[in-house]
Parts: structure tokens; C-alpha cells; sequence
């Protein structure tokens, strides 16, 4: 397939907004770079946005939506948040909020996690799409993964031109760099990536410290995320990756046609017809609904490792690793 380009005249954005209702990938232009977007609300939509980067682990994704008045479903929004989004949206800055439980979001946006980065773009196409199609869009940078943010419609086309659907060409973004992520889920606000609005910006609007997080560089380049420590969503049983079948007292994850496997005390799968995008889907749901302490550990099938399997299995590893009791992280002194 190579996608069609299209100027974001206002029939390209209709058919946009149909194609990212019907769950295909969209490449549209913000204000910071262009995001490769699908509807946050279909699993398998979100999941064809990491098979299309390429991307070897599950990155929690940042919510898109047009107005306010939309995240109410979606997050718990704090003093601090009414007061940054009255001063910057529609603008670069992302916040990071408590997820509402009844959110009607694919929890692979958030890879389990509990909390949902949103924002409103500044980019006239950006909100006519948004608002044309009704429903939050989920979108990271649209380029490979590891490559450079695409500013404008041709490096899209460059780096995913044969993965999406159809890319909307709203000429250069004016800010060119990413937007500005503050988590507000913690006692302070926190800067996790600097971007288009200053620390000062957030600081003056505020009126507190305004603190930075690297967590990856304050505790050493060995741990394989900054995230796992503290964002990362870990079950709090454990887990037994590459099982053949479920002991007596645990909980079966299957991936596949599983008619064979037989026992445990509970079973669900992936993906019975073996498809890994269905399987990266289902499972963040699955594995929360299978994360129960009447069960010893959840026992998971083998996942090819292949296309969006090395995703999967990535996530696996760490959960078990995570409930593993060999396995404790410390923090280096001073
Ligand atoms: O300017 C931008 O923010 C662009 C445009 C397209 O909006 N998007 C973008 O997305 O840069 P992406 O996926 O390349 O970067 C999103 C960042 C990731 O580093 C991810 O870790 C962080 O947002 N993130 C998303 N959800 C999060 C959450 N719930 N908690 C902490 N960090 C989160
Ligand atoms: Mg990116």
C-alpha cells in the first residue's frame, strides 16, 4: 500500500475523519510535528499505530481531543490542569491525569497504566479533524521508531509513506518540537519532556516549583525503561512466560488456537486466531482481569517474536521480571 498524500483541503479531512472511524491510521499535522493518529477507543487501532513505527515496546501513546469539554469522560481534571489548560491548550503542552475508570480508551494508550496523557493541538487542521470525527484520536510522532519527528508531510511519507492510511498535508509545523509533557499525578508538577512551553511558562501560570524528572539518567543507564519503575503498569501476581499449560492454581493467558491445554483456575486468550495485533489489543485488559490474588501467577503462552510480538513479549518480560524475587533495584548513592 502507499498512502495516499492529500492537501487538507476541507473534503480530505471528512474522508480523514471517516477513515479514523473506521479504526485506519491517519497522518495529520499539529502545531509541534505530525502525528500518526488512530481512534484511542478501538484496540486494534491503537495497535497498528506501534506495528506501524516498528516500535519494540509499548510506549504509552498521548491522547488528542478537540475541546475541553471532552476529557471530562476521559480524566479526573485537577486545579492544576484547569489552570495550564485556560493558559496553553490549544497549544503544546501535554498533561498527564488520572485515567477515569469508566474512560472509554483502549488501555494499550496508556500500556495498562492507570494515567492518560492529553492535549489540544494548536493547528486549525488538527482541531477540524478532531472535531469532525468526535472522538479522542490517539498519536505519537509519525516517523520509525528511533527516527526524527516529521515536520512536515513529506518526511511523513518518507518513514511510513506504505503504513497509514492517508496523510493530511497541513504544511510545516510551526513549533517544530515536540509538546511540553507535565505529569500532574503526584504531590508536584513535573516535567517529564521538555518541549514547546518553557518551564517558566508553567511556573509564572502555577505560581509553585515546577520540578524535572530523569529518572532514567538519575539511576543509570541499566535499567531497560525509565518508565518501569514508577509509570509502568506490573501485576501484582506473578508471571510465567512461555508456559505449555496452567498449574492447577493459576491463571492461563493463552495465544492461539489453545484446544490442548487443559486445568488452571481461570483461562482466557489472547488472540484465538493467533493474530498479534488482536493479541497487543487485549492485552493490557487481560492480563488486570487476570491479576488476582486467588490465583499463584498468571502462565502465559509463547508469543512469536516477530512484528508486534516483540512489543508484546518486551511487556511480558518486564512483568515478570518486575515479580520476579531475584530481582531488586536500588538506588545508586548521592
Ligand atoms: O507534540 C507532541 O506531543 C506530538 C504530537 C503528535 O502531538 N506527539 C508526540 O508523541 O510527541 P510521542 O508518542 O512521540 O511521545 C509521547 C510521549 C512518550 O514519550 C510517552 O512516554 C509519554 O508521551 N506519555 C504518554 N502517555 C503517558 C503517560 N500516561 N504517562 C507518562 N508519559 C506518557
Ligand atoms: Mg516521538
Amino acid at each position: 500500500m502507499l498512502s495516499r498524500l492529500l492537501p487538507a483541503d476541507e473534503a480530505a479531512v471528512t474522508h480523514a475523519a471517516a477513515l479514523l472511524r473506521a479504526g485506519k491510521l491517519v497522518a495529520f499535522p499539529t502545531e509541534t510535528v505530525y502525528g500518526l493518529g488512530a481512534d484511542a477507543c478501538q484496540g486494534e487501532a491503537v495497535a497498528a499505530i506501534y506495528a506501524a513505527k516498528g516500535r519494540p515496546s509499548f510506549n504509552p501513546l498521548i491522547v488528542h481531543v478537540a475541546d475541553e469539554a471532552a476529557l471530562d469522560s476521559l480524566v479526573d481534571r485537577t486545579e492544576d490542569a484547569r489552570l495550564l489548560g485556560a493558559a496553553f491548550w490549544p497549544g503544546p503542552l501535554t498533561l498527564v491525569l488520572p485515567r477515569r475508570p469508566s474512560a472509554d480508551v483502549s488501555l494499550l494508550v496508556s500500556a495498562g497504566m492507570d494515567t492518560l496523557a492529553v492535549r489540544i493541538p494548536a493547528h486549525p487542521v488538527a482541531l477540524d479533524l478532531l472535531r469532525r470525527v468526535g472522538r479522542p484520536i490517539a498519536a505519537p510522532s509519525a516517523n520509525e521508531s528511533g527516527r526524527l519527528s516529521p515536520t512536515q508531510a513529506a518526511h511523513v511519507a518518507e518513514s511510513l509513506g506504505d503504513k497509514v492510511d492517508l496523510i493530511l498535508d497541513g504544511g510545516s509545523c510551526a513549533v517544530g518540537v515536540e509538546s511540553t509533557i507535565v505529569s500532574l499525578v503526584g504531590a508536584d508538577p513535573v516535567i517529564l519532556r521538555p518541549g514547546g512551553i518553557t518551564h517558566a511558562q508553567l511556573e509564572s501560570v502555577l505560581k509553585r516549583p515546577v520540578l524535572y524528572t530523569n529518572l532514567a539518567q538519575e539511576l543509570g543507564a541499566s535499567l531497560p525503561s525509565p518508565g518501569l519503575l514508577t509509570s509502568h503498569y506490573a501485576p501484582h501476581i506473578p508471571v510465567r512466560l512461555n508456559a505449555s499449560a496452567p498449574l492447577p492454581t493459576e491463571a492461563w493467558l493463552g495465544f492461539g488456537a489453545d484446544q490442548g491445554i487443559v486445568g488452571g483456575a481461570a483461562r482466557r486468550n489472547l488472540s484465538p486466531r493467533g493474530d498479534l495485533t488482536e493479541a497487543a489489543a487485549t492485552l493490557f485488559a487481560l492480563m488486570r482481569l487476570l491479576d488476582r490474588q486467588d490465583f499463584s501467577a498468571i502462565a502465559i503462552a509463547p508469543i512469536p517474536e516477530t512484528g508486534l510480538g516483540v512489543a508484546i513479549n518486551d511487556r511480558l518480560r518486564r512483568a515478570a521480571s518486575l515479580n520476579s524475587p531475584a530481582v531488586f533495584i536500588s538506588r545508586p548513592k548521592g
